[in-house]
C-alpha cells in the first residue's frame, strides 16, 4: 500500500537524518511551523477522523464521499482552495491548512475539528496529509503582500463598488447586488458544477469573512474553481493592493443584516393597515413591516435521493386590512427558472422546471398552541396549500389552491380565491400572496382571525436545480399572528393597571396614617 510505503520511507529517512537534525536543532533554535506536527502521530488521527471522507489513500474516495457536493478533497492532487500565499504559488502555508482543519469549510461537509482535536493533534494530522501531495518535502510559498490595510469607510466602500462593477469585473459572476446570480455555467477543475458565492451571505465563505480574509481571496482566487486571482499581473482586470482593500471593504458591506435568521423568532406578525393591503411586491409599506427569516431544509420522502439544495432561507412579511391579508415571500435565487428560456436552459441542471413557492395553513385554526402534524396534513387535520409557480415562456405565472389530507389525498380546488404575483430582480424573488380574510367556504378554507396563533409552513422549489413535485425545500411549522387591531388596547390596559396601583397605595397610606393616629 502506498500509505505504508510513504510512512516507511518517512521513518527511515527520519532515522537516517535524525542525528544530523538533532544536532542542527541545538544550533538553530528557530522552529519552522512544519516541525510542529509529527506525521506518524497524525496517521492514527487521519484514519480515525478523516479517511471516511478523504479516503485511506488521501484520494478523496472514502466510503462517505459518494453523496457529498462538493466532494471531499483529493489530497494527492495537491490542490488547496484557501491559501494566503502569492497567487501563483501552489504549496499552501501550514497556517492555511491549520485554519481549514480547525474551522472547517462553511457550506460544505468539511467539519471544523477544533472542538474535538487538540492543536497538537491537528498539526500532526496536517503533517501526515501533506505526504499525500509530497508537500512534506516542499517549502510553502511566501505569504501574499497585504500592504497597509485600508479601514472601511463610506469612501472606501464607494471606490470598491466602482471597481466591482467596472468592466463587469465581479458582476459577471457575482451579479449586480452580489447574490451570485451567474450568467453562465461555471465548472470546477474536475468539471463539477460550481456556483459563484452569494456575497450577501458571508457566513458561507469558505475562507472566512473578515476584510483581511476577503482581501486574500480576491488576491489568490480560489484554486480549482473559476474564482480568479486579481493580483495576477497577466489579468486585464487585475487590481492593485490598495484597490483590493477597497473591493474587500465593499464586499464586506454587502452582508445582509436584516433578512437573517433569528432562531428566537417563530412568529410572522401581520400588521393592520388602513385602506388596502399591498398589491405589488415593491409597495414601500413592505419596507416598514417587520421581516421574519426562516431556514429552508430539504423535504425528503423515502424514495427520493438526497440532494443539496441551493435555497437556504426564506423571508416573510405580512399585512392585513378589514378585508384582505397579504403575505410577501422573499428569497435569494441565483437563477430565474423559466422553462423554454434559452439562458435559463443553458445555466440549469438537466430537467429545468419552474421556480415556485407555497404556503400551507390548517383549514381550521387549532385551539391550542400545540404544533400540528408535519407534512401535508392528515385526515383529521386538512390543510390549505397556496402554490405559486414562475411560469414558462408559453405560460404566465400561476397560482393554485389545494386542499390536502396527507400526501395521498390532494385536491386541486377550482377557481381559487388566492392571488399571487412574483418579480425577480438581481438574484432575488419576491412573491406576493393575497386572499380575503374570510371566504364563503369556511369548511374548506382557513378563515383568518385576529390575535390567535395560526400555524404556517413555507415551501420552495428551485427549478434550475430540477426541484419539482415532492423534491423541494421547506420550513418547519411557524406561527402567523394578525396583530390586534386596536392600538389603544395595550395603552388602556396600562392606564387601568396604573390607576389600580395608585388606589391601593392610597388606601395603604391612609391605613398607616390611621394606625399612627390611633397609637
Ligand atoms: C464528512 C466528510 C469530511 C470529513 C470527515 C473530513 N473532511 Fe476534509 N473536506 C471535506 C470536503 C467535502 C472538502 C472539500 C470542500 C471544498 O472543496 O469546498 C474537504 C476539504 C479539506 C481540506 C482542503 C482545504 C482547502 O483549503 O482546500 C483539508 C486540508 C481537509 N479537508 C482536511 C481534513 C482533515 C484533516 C480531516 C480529519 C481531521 C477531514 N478533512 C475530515 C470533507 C470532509
Ligand atoms: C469568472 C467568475 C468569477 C469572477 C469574475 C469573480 N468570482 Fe468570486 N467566485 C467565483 C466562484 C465560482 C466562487 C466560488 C468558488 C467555490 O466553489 O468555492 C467565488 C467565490 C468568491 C468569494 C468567496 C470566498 C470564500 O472564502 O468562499 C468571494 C469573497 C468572491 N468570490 C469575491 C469576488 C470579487 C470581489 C470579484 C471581483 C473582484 C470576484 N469574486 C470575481 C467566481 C467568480
Amino acid at each position: 500500500m502506498r500509505r505504508v510505503g510513504l510512512i516507511t520511507t518517512n521513518i527511515l529517512s527520519r532515522i537516517a537524518v535524525g542525528y544530523a537534525i538533532a544536532g542542527l536543532a541545538l544550533v538553530l533554535p528557530i522552529l519552522t511551523l512544519a516541525d510542529l506536527g509529527e506525521a506518524d502521530k497524525g496517521e492514527e488521527i487521519y484514519f480515525q477522523h478523516c479517511a471516511g471522507c478523504h479516503g485511506e489513500e488521501g484520494d478523496g474516495l472514502g466510503p462517505g464521499a459518494e453523496r457529498l457536493l462538493p466532494p471531499p478533497r483529493d489530497f494527492t492532487s495537491g490542490m488547496f482552495k484557501i491559501m494566503t500565499t502569492a497567487f501563483d504559488e501552489y504549496v499552501p502555508r501550514d497556517e492555511d491548512l491549520f485554519k481549514m482543519v480547525s474551522d472547517g469549510m462553511p457550506g460544505t461537509s468539511m467539519p471544523g475539528w477544533s472542538d474535538l482535536l487538540s492543536d497538537q493533534d491537528m498539526w500532526n494530522v496536517l503533517s501526515y496529509l501533506k505526504i499525500f501531495s509530497g508537500y512534506d518535502e516542499e517549502e510553502p510559498g511566501p505569504e501574499l503582500a497585504y500592504g497597509e490595510q485600508i479601514p472601511s469607510s463610506a469612501i472606501s466602500i464607494g471606490k470598491g463598488k466602482e471597481l466591482y462593477l467596472e468592466d463587469d469585473r465581479c458582476t459577471e459572476c457575482h451579479g449586480l447586488e452580489g447574490k451570485g446570480d451567474a450568467k453562465k455555467r461555471l465548472l470546477g477543475d474536475n468539471s463539477e458544477r460550481t456556483w459563484p458565492r452569494n456575497l450577501t451571505k458571508p457566513w458561507n465563505f469558505l475562507g472566512g469573512n473578515d476584510p483581511r480574509e476577503i482581501f486574500a481571496r480576491i488576491s489568490t482566487g480560489i484554486p480549482g474553481t473559476q474564482m480568479p486571482s486579481f493580483a495576477d499581473e497577466a489579468s486585464t482586470k487585475k487590481l492593485s493592493i490598495e484597490e483590493r482593500w477597497h473591493v474587500a471593504n465593499y464586499v464586506k458591506s454587502l452582508e445582509k443584516t436584516v433578512e437573517v435568521v433569528d432562531p428566537q423568532n417563530t412568529v410572522v406578525k401581520a400588521v393592520l393597515v388602513e385602506g388596502d393591503v399591498a398589491e405589488t411586491t415593491d409597495d414601500p409599506r413592505w419596507q416598514e413591516s417587520q421581516p421574519s427569516t426562516f431556514f429552508l431544509v430539504p423535504q425528503i420522502i423515502a424514495e427520493e435521493r438526497q440532494f443539496t439544495p441551493s435555497y437556504d432561507t426564506i423571508t416573510v412579511r405580512a399585512m392585513y386590512s378589514e378585508e384582505y391579508i397579504a403575505v410577501l415571500l422573499t428569497w435569494d435565487d441565483r437563477t430565474k427558472s423559466i422553462p423554454g428560456d434559452a439562458t435559463a436552459e443553458k445555466i440549469s441542471e438537466e430537467g429545468l422546471a419552474e421556480d415556485g413557492v407555497a404556503i400551507q395553513f390548517p383549514v381550521t385554526i387549532p385551539d391550542s398552541m400545540e404544533k400540528p402534524y408535519f407534512g401535508m396534513g392528515d385526515v383529521a387535520n386538512p390543510v390549505n396549500i397556496w402554490h405559486w409557480k414562475s411560469g414558462t415562456t408559453d405560460l404566465p405565472e400561476t397560482v393554485s389552491l389545494m386542499n390536502a389530507k396527507g400526501f395521498a389525498e390532494i385536491i386541486l380546488r377550482e377557481s381559487p380565491d388566492v392571488h399571487a404575483t412574483g418579480t425577480y430582480l438581481n438574484g432575488t424573488w419576491r412573491v406576493l400572496f393575497k386572499r380575503k380574510i374570510a371566504t364563503e367556504n369556511p369548511g374548506e378554507d382557513i378563515q383568518f382571525s385576529e390575535g390567535v396563533f395560526i400555524p404556517v409552513v413555507f415551501a420552495a422549489w428551485d427549478g434550475s436545480a430540477a426541484e419539482n413535485g415532492s423534491r423541494h425545500t421547506m420550513t418547519t411549522w411557524y406561527w402567523l399572528l394578525l396583530e390586534s387591531s386596536s392600538v389603544w388596547e395595550p395603552i388602556l390596559a396600562g392606564l387601568i393597571a396604573m390607576l389600580l396601583v395608585i388606589a391601593v397605595e392610597f388606601w395603604w397610606l391612609r391605613n398607616i396614617k390611621r394606625k399612627q393616629l390611633a397609637d
